[in-house]
């Protein structure tokens, strides 16, 4: 399989203070690939670097053949714009809906680099397929959904640019866990029927690692361990330090 996504070296500060160090990773093109680590190990900062919301101090990540980010010619860099006019959508941690907004509204957002407005009904109609609550609530505001209604949301507005390779933070934070099961068992369908990389970050590392087939734990801004997802699930470290084991 082809790599789509590969993250070479890559270095983040905020100000003094390194929360990422020297951290390389592949995704290769098909795959669900999960990063699990503790609290403040750095793994938003690393799903915001990849798409240009936070830069570089050392390093580069190339999407699909093309350098995207890279730390010594920073103006060579994509904007996060033109990152998700490339095919990278991330579905932020906690969601970031538009409260106020209508679930429609919502969708319509993330379709912002799509022209085409046959296109984005069509698409919308999909979404409402798949997440048939949503259409049931579409001229709702975003505000009067559950948490996890709101999840679906965010994960139907990312969808809406018809990304190569979806980026998800977190997905279950906050949820119950049968509700969590059932996102699961959604991003797994968007993988294997709509072809979409799945890069995602997640506390329930049991449930992360049973989904990838890749997976890496990032420590203290370190890439510490990495292997196939089932492998970690039989990692001593990995059941002692995540599955409570
Ligand atoms: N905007 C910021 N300014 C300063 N420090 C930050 C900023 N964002 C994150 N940090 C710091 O960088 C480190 C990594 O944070 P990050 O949010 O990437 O961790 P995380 O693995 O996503 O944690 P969590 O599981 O709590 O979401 C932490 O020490 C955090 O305090
Ligand atoms: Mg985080």
């Amino acid at each position: 399989m082809a790599q789509i996504l590969n993250i070479d070296n890559i270095s983040v500060s905020y100000g003094s203070i390194r929360a990422l160090s020297d951290v390389s990773m592949n995704v290769n093109e098909g795959d669900i690939v999960s990063l699990i680590g503790a609290n403040g190990a750095g793994k938003s900062t690393l799903l915001n670097a990849i798409v240009g919301l936070v830069p570089l101090k050392g390093g580069s990540i190339t999407f699909a053949g093309e350098k995207i980010c890279q730390a010594k010619h920073h103006m060579h860099s994509l904007s996060t714009d033109l990152i998700a006019r490339r095919g990278i959508a991330l579905v932020p941690e906690g969601r970031h809906v538009f409260a106020d907004m209508t679930v429609e509204e919502n969708l319509d957002m993330g379709a912002f680099t799509v022209r085409d407005q046959a296109l984005i009904e069509k698409r919308k109609q999909e979404m409402y397929d798949f997440f048939p609550i949503l259409g049931a609530r579409r001229k709702q505001k975003t505000r009067s959904l559950s948490g996890g209604e709101q999840q679906m949301m965010a994960i139907a507005r990312a969808l809406m640019s018809a990304p190569r390779l979806l980026l998800l933070d977190e997905p279950g934070l906050g949820l119950a866990p049968l509700i969590v099961q059932d996102i699961f068992s959604k991003i797994k369908i968007i993988n294997e029927e709509n072809k979409v990389t799945v890069f995602l970050v997640e506390q329930n590392a049991r449930l992360a690692l049973k989904s990838s087939s890749y997976g890496y734990v990032l420590e203290n801004g370190k890439i510490v361990l990495q292997d196939e997802g089932m492998a970690l699930l039989d990692n001593d470290m990995v059941k002692k330090a995540y599955l409570g084991a």
